[in-house]
């Protein structure tokens, strides 16, 4: 599709039809153990008190889960209608609708303001990670934290097929929607040029989770 090279059309209409069930899996099951590590990582750096930014919420339940545990207020964003109606019901299901807030957008070009930016499993998702990752630095002024596919030593080769026959089973769908696996180290890169290091870097078994804190003010002209 040539007037929309990173294909948010098919990115959204994946995670619309998604929503449903994701939402019902948290219901009965509670979060997976990737997204437990980086709700720890975020509580023993300081949660309480904060504003959090979650790009590609979904459903919302991981920003909802951090206003439980002491943030203060939360904004969620994703490219899935579906996903982002679900999370409002949800959030005024939780009775905590005065404090969370959920907007169909692409983070790669809306910009907004929080103490805490994060993007669980969502990098994997889009094409463009340097404009994602760009904008959500932007967006942060003291944490920014992401879980990528575990796509490095022993469980590298098992990553790389399972991508790719996610991969092939999407182009025999004929969907525009891929996974993507973005070097490690131009992420670091990217961020380390953006204001940020690396605090903490922990593990499930096919996830990486990342935790920057920034060292460097953010430029107001890019706020
Ligand atoms: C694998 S899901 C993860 C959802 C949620 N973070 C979780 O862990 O359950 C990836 C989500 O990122 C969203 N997404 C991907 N690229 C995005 C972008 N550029 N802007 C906003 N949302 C995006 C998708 O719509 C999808 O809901």
């Amino acid at each position: 599709m040539a007037s929309d090279p990173v294909h948010t059309k098919e990115i959204a209409e994946t995670f619309d039809e998604l929503a449903h069930d994701r939402c019902c899996k948290y219901k009965s099951k509670g979060l997976t153990a990737s997204t437990e590590v980086l709700l720890g990582l975020l509580t023993e750096n300081g949660l309480v008190g904060k504003t959090l930014l979650d790009i590609g919420c979904g459903t919302g339940f991981f920003a909802l889960e951090t206003l439980r545990q002491g943030a203060s207020s939360c904004i969620g964003v994703d490219l899935s209608s579906v996903a982002i109606h679900e999370a409002n019901e949800f959030a005024r299901e939780s009775g905590l609708q005065d404090r969370a807030k959920f907007e169909v957008a692409n983070a790669a070009s809306a910009q907004h303001a929080a103490d805490i930016v994060v993007m669980d499993k969502v990098l994997c998702c889009y094409p463009d990670a340097d404009s994602l990752l760009k904008t959500a630095s932007g967006s942060s002024s003291e944490l920014l934290g992401f879980v990528v596919p575990r796509d490095e030593g022993l469980m590298r080769p098992l990553i790389r097929i399972g991508t790719g026959l996610i991969n092939l089973v999407e182009r025999l769908r004929r969907t525009g929607f891929r996974l993507y696996l973005h070097p490690l180290g131009s992420l670091d890169r990217l961020l380390v040029d953006n204001g940020f290091q690396q605090s903490s870097k922990a593990k499930s078994r096919f996830w990486l989770v990342f935790l920057y804190k920034r060292t460097e003010p953010d430029m107001p002209e890019r706020r």
